[in-house]
């Protein structure tokens, strides 16, 4: 069998010990090697260690040169909605010029018009846009991404979205409850629909459900009346909360034993403690509030309450078109107060966690897959120090090295 040998590392890094989620003084503690190596074979991690005890390895052996690189865990995406067509770029130009997002939604753009072109590009359409996307978050360092619906809102088109994010190498989550498209009279009625004509299909193609909990999209009620027939179904619940206003998504998502929560950017200190009290995720997503010119998520007080937290894109085309986690690590640290172990921690180990996946990825250590992230950089806190910067020197998933630019 194949090995990889990454050797001459500058340094290695990974979330310590093999608990997950991290929280409190945990999200701080990492192992660092410096001059190091990491030996992958079969698609995980052999071994790790300073270059000065590398023993000689017999069989295939293909070499990675890593001086001047350090190298993270594989980063995770835990929330990105690539099935989209079309763009937002007319709406970007006017929210620059002062309109309001949630204006713009309730005058039937925003996430409606991405349904209607996501709706015309047709299954071939959807899958490209769905592997270009994949593409940009692989070159920004992205080894595991989850990917929503929610630009389809009829059946055809979930489920389209849904197999598209798979067979580009995703994990797909159901956001059939995003928003109600026009052909439904009203919010309560679409959920009949989607629960009636799509939940049986979506179920078997998805991992998790979602729903947009927020003032003009879907209520508590609602909201709990969607996740429950998912997770009747065996999906995992998740939920967007706490986004512009506080209606009853923390509550909700703890009742449900939801794994995450994610937005929060208008969580109060009530909020904050009801979450670190719990078993939830809250996934902060500051990329969209830059994006929106909106608050920034309690994060801080969040990770000093110990909520477990982890950091994603929230990558689509309306209100976070970024697919950089490296950008989202630097306004974590920038924004969000979060320390670059902080960061570390919330994008691997944490993020994994949200995805049911912890005991295999976001760390780098025996046993658990071989997916890296190469920075190019003498110290891997340039993760979130170099802000937008050209960080990523390769990336390698079970083992295999899958993308590396040409230079570094
Ligand atoms: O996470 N908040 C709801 N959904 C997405 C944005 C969708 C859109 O604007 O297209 C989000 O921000
Ligand atoms: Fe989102």
């Amino acid at each position: 069998m194949q090995k990889l040998l990454v050797r001459d590392l500058a340094q290695i890094v990974s979330p310590a010990g093999r608990e997950a989620p991290l929280r409190g003084g945990g999200l701080r503690e990492v192992e660092l090697l410096e001059r190091a190596y990491v030996l992958c074979e079969g698609g995980s991690i052999a071994a790790v260690g300073a270059m000065s005890a590398l023993e000689p390895l017999d069989g295939d052996v293909v070499e990675l040169d890593g001086r001047g690189l350090c190298a993270i865990p594989g980063l995770v995406d835990c929330h990105t909605h690539p099935a989209f067509a079309g763009d937002r770029v007319e709406e970007f130009s006017l929210r620059a010029g002062g309109a309001s997002y949630e204006e713009l939604h309730a005058a039937g753009g925003g996430i409606l018009s991405t349904v209607r072109a996501t709706r015309a590009a047709g299954e071939d359409g959807l899958a490209e846009a769905v592997e270009r996307h994949r593409g940009w978050m692989l070159r920004a360092g992205t080894t595991t991404f989850e990917g929503k619906s929610g630009y389809g809102l009829d059946r055809e088109t979930e489920l389209a979205s849904l197999r598209a994010v798979r067979s580009a190498g995703g994990i797909p989550t159901w956001l059939g409850a995003h928003t109600t498209p026009p052909e439904h009279d009203d919010a309560d009625a679409y959920l009949d629909f989607l629960l009636a004509d799509v939940l049986l299909e979506a179920a078997p193609l998805a991992e998790a459900a979602d729903v947009f909990l927020e003032r003009g999209a879907f209520d508590a009620g609602q909201a709990r009346r969607y996740l429950e027939a998912c997770r009747d179904q065996g999906l995992a619940v998740r939920l967007h909360g706490d986004q512009f206003t506080e209606a009853g998504a923390i509550p909700l998502a703890i009742d449900l034993g939801a794994r995450s929560v994610d937005h929060l950017e208008a969580t109060g200190p009530d909020g904050v403690a009801a979450l670190a009290a719990s078993d939830v995720t809250g996934v902060l997503l500051p990329a969209g509030a830059l994006f929106l010119g909106r608050p920034m998520p309690p994060a801080r007080a969040l990770a000093d309450a110990g909520a477990a937290i982890a950091l994603a894109t929230d990558f689509n085309p309306g209100s976070a078109y970024c697919e950089s986690l490296p950008l989202v690590c630097s306004l974590a640290a920038t924004q969000l107060q979060l320390s670059p172990t902080e960061v570390l921690a919330a994008c691997t180990v944490n993020a994994a966690h949200v995805l049911g996946r912890a005991d295999r990825l976001g760390r780098i250590a025996a046993g658990y897959a071989a997916d890296l992230t190469l920075l190019d950089a003498p110290d891997w806190r340039y993760l979130a120090y170099h802000l937008g910067g050209d960080i990523v020197a390769g990336v390698v998933k079970e083992g295999t090295v899958v993308w590396a630019r040409a230079a570094y």
